[in-house]
C-alpha cells in the first residue's frame, strides 16, 4: 500500500530513487513521484501510471540532485491524478512529503488549514502534512524535526512518511506509525524505505523504526527521537538476505520464479524445526494448559489459517477457530487468556491482522504469529513467533508465503500435539517422514507446468469458474480461485464441494470450467467428491481435476486431469494448491494480464 524510499549520501538521488521504486512497485502502482534537492531547492517530478511513466517524464526533463525521496501510490484519498500522487508540498514549494497510511482527521486538518490561508491543490489526506509543518514553522518552531514532530502529534491514523526540506540540506525526515518504515545504513549513504528488500544491494545494516519515532538521516550519520523530542538509541540490525533474494533471476515474473522456489523454502523450514523441540517461545507447559486457539487472517494468509484449524483440530484436539481479521475486529468474540492468538501475515503489517493482535492482547491472550517478514508490526506486537523463512515475496499474488503458512501449521500443530499427548512419538515421527515428501512432491507437480499450461489454455476465455474442495482441500479450492480471479481476472469461486448442490448446481452448464480437487486417499470425503464430480458431469460442467497419480476412476469422469504425488490427505493441500497455482498462472498469462501486479491490488494492506 504505497512504497517510499527516500536517499541520504553523495550520490545523485534519482538513479537510487528509481531502483528502489521499481523494488517497491508491488506496493502500489497508480502513480509515482520523486523529489529532490538542486540548485533550484526543491524540485519534483511525478506520472500517472505505472513507474515507467515517472521514468519517461525523467527521460524529457531530466532531474538530478540529492537528498530525494520517492514514492509509488495505491490510491485511497483521491483517484490517481498527477495533482494526487506524492511527493506533496506546501505552500511555499519547500517541503515535500512521502506518505504511506491514512491520515484519519485530515478533513477537519484541512479545513484549520485552509482558513489560515494553506492553499491545496489536492484531494488527498496526505497533503495536510507538509502544510502542518509550514504552519508549525510559521508558528515559532525553531527547526523541520521540531515542526514534524508538532505536526505528526495532531495527525490521526497510519503513516510513514519521507520529509524532505529545502531548508535542510543533506537531510531526510522520516516518521512512522503504524506502517512500515526502515532506514538502510550503507557506507557513508543512508536510505529510508517501506522495506529492506527495496535497498537490499545497497545498505548491510537496517534500524526497524517503532511506532511513534521520527529520524533525521544526514550525511554523518542517523538520529532517532520519540515524538515527544527524546533521543532514543536504536537497535541496529546486521542485513542477513541475499540480494539475490529480491531478483528475478532469468524467471519471466517474480511469481512463476516465487512457485519454483517453494520445494527449497519449505525443505529449509522442516529442517528447521523438525525436532520439534523449538518451543516457539511459549513453553509446553502452556500448551498443555491451553483451552482454545483463535487464528486471524486476510486474504490467502486467511485461507492458510482455514487449513490450520483443520490440522490443529485433527492433531491436537483444541478448540479452534478461525476469522477474517476484518471481521474479527468487530466481533465480540469470547475470548480470555485461555485462548492463544495465531496471526498469520506474509508482510506482517496488514491493518486489520494487527487489529486483531491488539485486541487479543487486551483480552490477556499469548500472540503466536506466523509471519514471513522479520522486524514488521505483527513479528514485533507477538509474544512469540513462527517464521515462514520464504524471502521476499514480489509477486503481489502469495504463492510460497502461503505453503510456508502452511507447513508452518503442520509443524506447529505436531508440536503442540506432542505437548498435550494427543499424538505418540512414533505417530509424530510418521507424521515427520509424510511431510518431508511434500516438497519433493511439489518439485514434480512444477515439474508438470506444461500440461498445466495446456489445460489453462482451454479453459481461460470463460468468464467464471467453480472451486470444488472438502475437508482439508476446502481451503485449497478457496486458494485456487482467489489466485485464478486475482490474477487472471477470470471471475472464480471457491466452494465447499458439499455445498455444491445448495446452490451453485445452478451455475453449471458446459461452458463452466468446475475444477474439483479430489486427491484424499483414505478419508472419507474421497467418495463424496466422486459423487459430487459426478453432479457435475450428468450436468454437462467442464471438470479439470486435480487427482492423485494411478487414480483412473477420476481420470473417468474429468474432461481435464492434473496428476499429483500420493501425499499423506493431512499435508495434500500443501502440494495440491501449486497446481492450481499453476493454473491460474498460465490462463493469466493466456489472458494478457500483468501478473505481477494485477489491477487494483496492493502486497501490503495498510489501510482497514
Ligand atoms: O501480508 P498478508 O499475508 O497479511 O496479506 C494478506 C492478504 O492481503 C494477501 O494474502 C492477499 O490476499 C494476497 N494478494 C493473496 O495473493
Amino acid at each position: 500500500m504505497c512504497g517510499i524510499v527516500g536517499y541520504v549520501g553523495k550520490q545523485d538521488a534519482i538513479p537510487l530513487l528509481i531502483d528502489g521504486l521499481k523494488r517497491l512497485e508491488y506496493r502500489g502502482y497508480d502513480s509515482a513521484g520523486v523529489a529532490v534537492l538542486d540548485s533550484a531547492g526543491l524540485s519534483l517530478r511525478k506520472a500517472v501510471g505505472r513507474l515507467s511513466a515517472l521514468e519517461d517524464i525523467l527521460h524529457l526533463t531530466p532531474l538530478g540532485g540529492r537528498p530525494g525521496i520517492g514514492h509509488t501510490r495505491w490510491a485511497t484519498h483521491g483517484p490517481p491524478t498527477e495533482a494526487n500522487a506524492h511527493p506533496h508540498t506546501d505552500d511555499s514549494g519547500r517541503l515535500a512529503v512521502v506518505h504511506n497510511g491514512i491520515i484519519e482527521n485530515y478533513k477537519e486538518l484541512r479545513e484549520e488549514l485552509e482558513k489560515k490561508g494553506h492553499r491545496f491543490s489536492s484531494q488527498t489526506d496526505t497533503e495536510v502534512i507538509p502544510h502542518l509543518i509550514a504552519q508549525e514553522l510559521k508558528d515559532g518552531a525553531p527547526d523541520t524535526l521540531t515542526a514534524l514532530r508538532n505536526a505528526l502529534s495532531r495527525a490521526r491514523g497510519a503513516y510513514a512518511v519521507g520529509v524532505l526540506s529545502a531548508d535542510e540540506p543533506n537531510t531526510v525526515f522520516a516518521a512512522r506509525h503504524g506502517s512500515p518504515l526502515i532506514v538502510g545504513i550503507g557506507s557513508g549513504e543512508y536510505y529510508i524505505a517501506s522495506d529492506v528488500p527495496a535497498i537490499l544491494s545497497r545498505i548491510r545494516e537496517v534500524i526497524y523504526l517503532n511506532d511513534g519515532e521520527i529520524a533525521a538521516l544526514r550525511t554523518d550519520g542517523v538520529n532517532v527521537y520519540t515524538l515527544a523530542g527524546q533521543r532514543v538509541q536504536p537497535e541496529i540490525h546486521a542485513v542477513t538476505l541475499q540480494a539475490e533474494a529480491a531478483e528475478r533471476a532469468g524467471f519471466e515474473t517474480y511469481m512463476l520464479k516465487e512457485i519454483h522456489e517453494q520445494p527449497r523454502v519449505l525443505r529449509n523450514l522442516i529442517e528447521k524445526h523438525s525436532d520439534l523441540s523449538d518451543e516457539f517461545e511459549l513453553s509446553a507447559n502452556y500448551f498443555r494448559k491451553l483451552n482454545r486457539i483463535m487464528i486471524v487472517a486476510c486474504g490467502t494468509a486467511y485461507h492458510a489459517g482455514m487449513y490450520g484449524r483443520l490440522l490443529l483440530e485433527h492433531f491436537t484436539g483444541l478448540a479452534v477457530e478461525t476469522d477474517l481479521a476484518s471481521e474479527f475486529r468487530y466481533r465480540d468474540p469470547k475470548i480470555d487468556p485461555g485462548t492463544l492468538l495465531i496471526p498469520v501475515s506474509q508482510s506482517g503489517e496488514t491493518a486489520d491482522t494487527l487489529a486483531g493482535i491488539r485486541m487479543a492482547r487486551n483480552w490477556g491472550c499469548k500472540v503466536l504469529s506466523i509471519c514471513n517478514v522479520p522486524g514488521s508490526s505483527v513479528v514485533r506486537e507477538s509474544d512469540a513467533v513462527l517464521f515462514t523463512e520464504a524471502g521476499p515475496e514480489i509477486g503481489v499474488a502469495s504463492t510460497k508465503a502461503y505453503t510456508a503458512q502452511q507447513m508452518a501449521f503442520a509443524l506447529l500443530a505436531l508440536h503442540i500435539a506432542r505437548a498435550r499427548g494427543t499424538l505418540n512419538e512414533s505417530e509424530i515421527a510418521q507424521c515427520l517422514t509424510d511431510l518431508r515428501k511434500v516438497p519433493d512432491a511439489i518439485h514434480l507437480v512444477i515439474s508438470r507446468k506444461e500440461t498445466i499450461r495446456a489445460i489453462a489454455g482451454k479453459h481461460h476465455d470463460g468468464p467464471s469458474s467453480l472451486y470444488l474442495g472438502r475437508k482439508f482441500n476446502y481451503p485449497t479450492a478457496l486458494e485456487g480461485a482467489l489466485k485464478n480471479k486475482e490474477i487472471s481476472y477470470q471471475h472464480a469461486e471457491g466452494y465447499a464441494a458439499g455445498e455444491m448442490k445448495h446452490g451453485p448446481i445452478a451455475l453449471i452448464n458446459e461452458y463452466l470450467p468446475v475444477v474439483c480437487i479430489c486427491t484424499q486417499t483414505r478419508d472419507e470425503v474421497y467418495d463424496k467428491m466422486i459423487s459430487n464430480m459426478k453432479e457435475v458431469e450428468a450436468r454437462h460442467g467442464r471438470i479439470i481435476a486435480v487427482a492423485t497419480e494411478g487414480d483412473t476412476l477420476v481420470k473417468e469422469i474429468a474432461g481435464d486431469i492434473i496428476y499429483v504425488p500420493a501425499i499423506r490427505d493431512e499435508f495434500s493441500p500443501i502440494v495440491n494448491v501449486v497446481a492450481l497455482q499453476l493454473l491460474a498462472y498460465y490462463a493469466a498469462q493466456a489472458r494478457g494480464t500483468d501478473i505481477d501486479k494485477p489491477r487494483n491490488l496492493a502486497k501490503s494492506v495498510t489501510v482497514e
